[in-house]
């Protein structure tokens, strides 16, 4: 299995790239910044390598379709955030939310469908906060929720390429750790909400991306592994 990640150099994107090494196949990270790379790359070993994307540049994607070739799947787990009250919202950050999580999956889906091999799939990120919006994060709720959209028009679009979305909960990822000592109350509070009475775990979501990448049966399709918090 040959994996493009965009977003796979940290967070859950790493732990997806750690678990394809590790099942044999290999892996190319992509991300903007190439000493972030190059640390993963040298963690993960020979089956890992790397190449520079940024969603914001639909030349880097067209050049990096050149350059990687023929892949199983592409996936992409890259975020960028415009949050606070709409009324202090940059437009700049609003159009970098939407690169990273729309309009980059669709360039990614223009330059890379005609890449992937027979059986292979797309694999684009939503996120928990387009099913349970909260004040200060409209930009996330619809960027996410506009990820689940696509996969749906684009399976029929891109037929039999198989498209789909996963939409995680709050995850411990490594991404909230900027919060500092506010972390751990923020987590709590979302266990405490949460139907299955937990944070999410990287690995509850990289099992996730398995299934999606490995079941030719499902396409079009979010998978939800936010433990039950979109209805908390
Ligand atoms: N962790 C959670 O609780 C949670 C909850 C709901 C949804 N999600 C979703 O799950 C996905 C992974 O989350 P995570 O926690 O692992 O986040 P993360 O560690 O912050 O990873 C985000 C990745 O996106 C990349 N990225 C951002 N903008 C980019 C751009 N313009 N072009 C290319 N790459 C870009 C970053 O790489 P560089 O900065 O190096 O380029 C980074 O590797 C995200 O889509 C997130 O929205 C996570």
């Amino acid at each position: 299995m040959r994996v493009l990640l965009v977003g796979g150099a940290s967070g859950i994107g790493r732990a997806v790239a750690t678990e394809i090494v590790d099942r044999g196949g290999e892996v190319i990270l992509a991300g903007r910044r190439a000493e972030v790379l190059n640390d993963a790359v040298a963690t993960l070993g020979p089956r890992a390598s790397s190449v520079i994307v940024d969603l914001t540049d639909e030349a880097s994607i067209a050049a990096a379709a050149a350059e990687v070739g023929s892949v199983d799947h592409v996936v992409s787990l890259a975020a960028d955030h415009a949050n606070g009250p709409v009324a202090d919202l940059a437009i700049a950050d609003i159009r970098k939310a939407f690169d990273a999580k729309v309009i980059g999956p669709i360039l990614l889906a223009k330059h890379f469908a005609s890449s992937v091999a027979d059986g292979g799939s797309l694999l684009f990120f939503s996120g928990v906060a387009a099913w349970k919006p909260a004040p200060g994060l409209s930009v996330m709720a619809t960027t996410n929720g506009a990820v689940a959209f696509l996969a749906e028009a684009l399976a029929v679009e891109l037929a039999p390429l198989r498209v789909n979305a996963v939409s995680p909960g709050i995850v411990d990822s490594g991404a909230w750790d900027s919060m500092g000592a506010g972390k751990d109350s923020f987590f709590a509070e979302t266990a405490r909400a949460n139907p299955a009475g937990r944070v999410g775990r990287s690995a509850d979501v990289v099992a996730a991306v398995i299934y999606a990448l490995t079941n030719t049966f499902v396409t079009g399709t979010t998978l939800h592994v936010d433990g039950g918090g979109r209805r908390a």
